[in-house]
């Protein structure tokens, strides 16, 4: 038994080596391990054996199967490569051309704005929240303390949903405003919370006005907060996009969701004696905010009389703007990848 074993095995081997293609190969497998095949009628022969022969049998026949089996397997790679390098050489393809560019995408100027002031802002334990973008009439006017027959709420130039009744309208968020009471409603105070997000205005088209756009929102409610919070805040996200500290001053500003309100001011971050963006003034008018008026925080269910905020309204748009030296507000919704390719990825 031994010696057909080993004469099988080396038979074999050279059976394989012979094989020129798959089918071939495929021939020689089954003749040599297939049900009906040598090696298997081997096997079957084991039974006949003494029980002293039977192991030393057993374990010969299982290498020749291991060798048979390996010697196939590296005859078939064998024969894959030939074949490969064959098909290439007769279809005239060079493996070693570098391939074509794949095209890669940039991040949107907004989005590259937004991400970075998360990224501090984040830092500095602020939540980064959004809410939707379908608001109710209630969080986006009533609820910010903007009574309905307010100016305010035309100067928004809002636009309604048609088909909602009229108890509880729907519109397209004018600001992202609303975002301070969801987020109060859901976390409770204390709280510090940005809400980057798209809001949208009818409004008639020019190169600072657009009907979609984006803000970034900013809220902190705690004990004992007030205005210099608000402008250690503001003057870290300044630095954030600005790269360096800018002198800022706060002017008083109308917005029915603070009291006091305010406006902030920065000094032309690209000019020392006035150029066309701060209009000669070397001052450009940035961000509005103001402590959080109690009525919003009593909307939101929150005890005025133990926590008290800040709150900021920051034009993302405007921002990213002034940082790339964007003139036009509308190329920012454009889709135009002729603007879009100038920013990296
Ligand atoms: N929501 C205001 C707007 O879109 C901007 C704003 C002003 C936001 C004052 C604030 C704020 O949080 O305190 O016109």
């Amino acid at each position: 038994m031994r010696n057909r074993l080993e004469a099988l095995c080396r038979d074999g081997i050279a059976a394989v080596a012979e094989a020129q293609n798959a089918d071939a190969l495929q021939e020689v497998e089954v003749h040599l391990l297939g049900r009906n095949g040598a090696l298997t009628a081997q096997l079957k022969g084991l039974g006949k054996l003494s029980a002293e022969e039977r192991p030393a049998a057993g374990k010969l026949a299982n290498e020749v199967k291991q060798a048979l089996q390996k010697a196939l397997e590296d005859r078939r790679a064998a024969i894959d490569k030939a074949e490969l390098e064959e098909d290439l050489a007769g279809n005239g393809i060079d493996p070693t051309l570098p391939g074509s560019p794949m095209p890669v995408g940039g991040v949107h100027p907004v989005m590259a704005v937004a991400r970075e002031l998360e990224d501090l802002f984040s830092s500095m334990g602020y939540v980064v929240w959004d809410g939707p973008e379908i608001e109710t009439e209630a969080h986006n006017f009533d609820d910010l303390n903007i009574p309905g027959d307010h100016p305010a709420r035309e100067s928004h130039d809002t636009i309604w949903m048609e088909d909602t009744p009229e108890d509880g309208r729907l519109c397209l968020r004018t600001h992202t405003s609303p975002v301070q009471v969801r987020a109060l409603q859901k976390f409770g105070a204390p709280l510090r919370v940005v809400a980057p997000g798209r809001v949208f205005r009818q409004e008639a088209q020019d190169a600072t006005h657009e009907h979609t756009f984006h803000q970034m929102e900013g809220l902190v409610v705690d004990k004992g907060i007030g205005v210099p919070h608000m402008l250690h805040a503001m003057n870290s996200m300044l630095e954030g996009i600005f790269g360096r500290k800018l002198e800022t001053r706060l002017r008083p500003g109308f917005f029915p969701f603070v009291e006091p309100g305010f406006e902030l001011d920065a000094r032309c971050p690209f000019c020392k004696s006035g150029c066309k963006v701060c209009k000669g003034s070397t001052w450009i008018e940035l961000m509005p905010g103001g402590l959080v008026h109690p009525n919003v925080l009593r909307a939101a269910g929150v005890d005025p009389e133990v926590y008290s905020g800040f709150a900021f309204g920051l034009g993302l748009s405007r921002m990213a703007m002034l940082r790339y030296g964007i003139h036009d507000i509308r190329w920012m919704m454009s889709g135009d990848l002729r603007f879009l390719e100038q920013f990296p990825a």
